[in-house]
């Protein structure tokens, strides 16, 4: 299977891909290289992780160690103001500087906390994300977006850092549930919708017509969607105007998230996502002319690999309740990534508020 280790954003960017060598062994030759030799390393780890990941890391990586490790809770409990505190705290005792380094191995929770803590202890130490879950290979680990969650709400408060590196290394996946695949897919469906219309369609083929996810057939499209995300997220890293096009999805997605943590029962962000992504499509078709067929075959992906919550009138008003919190909203509309058709995304398309319901109740109605 594919390794890659991307290294240093922004002009510097250099992508390792060598099928002969390990990811792993490059992140080994990287932390015994001039800039990180002596630095302390600290690997943040969740439950599962520490389980399934840690102990193929550190044979594989020797040059960790003597690392020290942190585990944070699993999943979006990580993503807070109390655990970022309690992580510099250990980081102090720990004697780190700011030379330090921090290897988030994780999905996008960990990466996400972890990117966090490094980029406010002493204004700024050095990351590295080494992915372990699907949305992490393809997307969370990538571009330097870090946040914590605040009164329930997603990704409030948050910093651009970007990594050092980025490691990854598919075999971690084979550990993973169902349901994180699942939602490792609807993100990389996000991500084909808006650059590749014959790999969305293959990706919907291999995903709808299978009784076990071909988690190899899968992965192949792992570095498409690095490839993609990288080059997005190098013409505009502070997300200004083209990077928003990754948030697909996600306004309807990180209000269903938040509102069905708090009231009914967690769902997995990509989940969420793919939810999202299925309102979303329906109003590209509706607003942006986009091709019904597009919508009915990502439909068709999206009810076949997972059973899905379905809303009443009262989620519905819940839902929108978080969309009017959404970051990406200016004034007072709900702005919102849509589809033209497939690799054209229009950004900060306006929608009010009885189209949002509107799209909510045709879900509910699948
Ligand atoms: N910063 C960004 O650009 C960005 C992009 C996309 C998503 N995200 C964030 O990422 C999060 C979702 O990512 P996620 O689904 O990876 O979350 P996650 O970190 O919670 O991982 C999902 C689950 O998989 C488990 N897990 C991780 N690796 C495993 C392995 N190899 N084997 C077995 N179990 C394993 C975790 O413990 C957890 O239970 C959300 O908070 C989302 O907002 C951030
Ligand atoms: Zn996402």
């Amino acid at each position: 299977m594919l390794n890659i280790l991307l290294q240093g954003f922004y002009m510097k960017t250099k992508i390792l891909n060598n099928s002969r060598i390990s990811s792993l062994s490059k992140l080994n030759r990287l932390l015994l290289s001039e800039p990180y030799n002596g630095a302390k390393s600290f690997i943040l780890v969740d439950e599962n992780t520490y389980t399934h990941c840690l102990p193929v890391l550190i044979s594989k990586v020797s040059a960790l160690e003597n690392a020290e490790f942190f585990e944070v809770p699993v999943g979006e409990e990580a993503k807070s103001l109390e655990v970022a505190a309690q992580l510099w705290g250990a980081l102090l005792d720990s004697g780190a500087d700011r030379n330090s380094v921090i290897l988030n191995l994780g999905g996008g929770c960990v990466s996400d906390i972890g990117g966090f803590v490094a980029a406010g202890f002493k204004r700024g130490i050095r990351y590295i994300n080494i992915p372990t879950t699907l949305i992490g290979m393809i997307d969370a680990a990538i571009g330097g977006k870090t946040a914590v969650n605040v009164e329930n709400a997603k990704n409030q408060v948050g910093f651009f850092h970007q990594p050092e590196a980025v490691c990854i290394y598919p075999d971690f996946l084979d550990t993973l549930e169902p349901k994180d695949l699942v939602s490792g897919i609807y993100e990389m469906a996000k991500t084909l919708l808006l650059c590749d219309k014959s790999a969305f369609d293959r990706l919907v083929r291999l995903a709808s017509g299978c009784v076990k996810i071909p988690l190899k057939e899968i992965a192949t499209f792992i570095p498409q969607c690095v490839d993609f995300k990288k080059s997005v997220v190098e013409s505009d890293p502070c997300e200004k105007s083209i990077r928003k096009i990754l948030n697909l999805g996600h306004t309807f997605g990180h209000a269903i998230e938040s509102y069905l943590n708090e009231k009914v029962q967690p769902i997995p962000h990509g989940i969420a996502v793919g939810i999202g992504l299925k309102c979303e499509l329906y109003l590209s078709v509706k607003k942006l002319g986009m091709s019904e067929k597009t919508y009915e075959d990502y439909c068709r992906m999206l009810h076949y690999l997972c059973e899905l919550p379905k809303f009443t009138l009262k989620d519905t008003e819940g839902i929108l309740s978080y969309m009017r919190l959404d970051k990406k909203n200016s004034d007072s509309l709900i702005l919102c990534v849509l589809l033209q058709e497939i690799g054209a995304p229009v950004i900060d398309v306006a929608l009010d508020e009885n189209e949002i319901r509107d799209a909510l109740l045709k879900f509910g109605k699948f």
